[in-house]
């Protein structure tokens, strides 16, 4: 089964295609499909971003699509960045917004460092019919930036239970208990479902 994935993220493309491909799924990025362009984000939730970027692809490709949304939300920033998690790195670069995240959550005193990373997931059929899956991971804004691995906020963010931040996972560690992961996996169980249900329906 083949799945085309809304994104022009090299670094979220790779780690789909992990968590996809032992499940039997196929990731064809947008560009692969001939998709260059970039929707813009103009949801105030995960999920609707997520699919204003599955709706455009797809209409562009006129096949199924699949996007993720996706962010970090921290308690002493009232959720945010959340939506905007991209838009608040912006030029900065990661390293620095991650110093300026540690800074705010040290600052506000009272110990809350509580955090989540959340992945909305949304598939879109040309028929009309749509997949919605969520998934979070629990932890917290770590004391130091560490690790070589992931992406974006991975190296600030510690996953509840364990002693280190994100960053310091393999791809494989992070996949099996992302935010992205457990979306994915809901996703790829309900994909398998409707293509059942289309085959008992013939
Ligand atoms: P999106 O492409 O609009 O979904 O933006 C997602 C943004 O959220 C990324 O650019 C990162 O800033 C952040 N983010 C989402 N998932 C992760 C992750 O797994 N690790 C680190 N940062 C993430």
């Amino acid at each position: 089964m083949q799945i085309i994935l809304a994104s022009n993220n090299k670094d979220k493309l790779r780690e789909v295609r992990e968590i996809l491909s032992p499940l039997g799924i196929e990731v064809v990025s947008q560009s692969e499909a001939g998709c260059r362009f970039e929707a813009e984000e103009t949801g105030t939730t995960f999920t609707e971003n997520a699919r204003i970027k599955a709706r455009a692809a797809m209409e562009a490709t006129g096949k199924p699509c699949v996007a993720d949304d996706s962010g970090l939300e921290v308690n002493a920033m009232g959720g945010g960045p959340g939506v905007y998690s991209s838009r608040f790195c912006g030029d900065a670069g990661y390293p620095e917004t991650c110093r300026r995240i540690m800074e705010i959550v040290d600052k506000q005193g009272n110990g809350d460092r509580g955090a989540r990373f959340v992945s909305a997931v949304v598939c879109v059929f040309p028929d009309g019919r749509e997949i919605d899956c969520l998934g979070t991971v629990e932890g917290s804004i770590g004391h130091v930036y560490e690790g070589e691995h992931g992406f974006g906020y991975d190296p600030i963010f510690v996953p509840e239970g364990g002693a280190h931040s994100m960053a310091c996972l393999t791809d494989g560690e992070k996949n099996a208990i992302s935010h992205r992961g457990r979306a994915f996996r809901q996703f790829a169980d309900k994909l398998r479902t409707a293509v059942e249900i289309e085959r008992i329906k013939e």
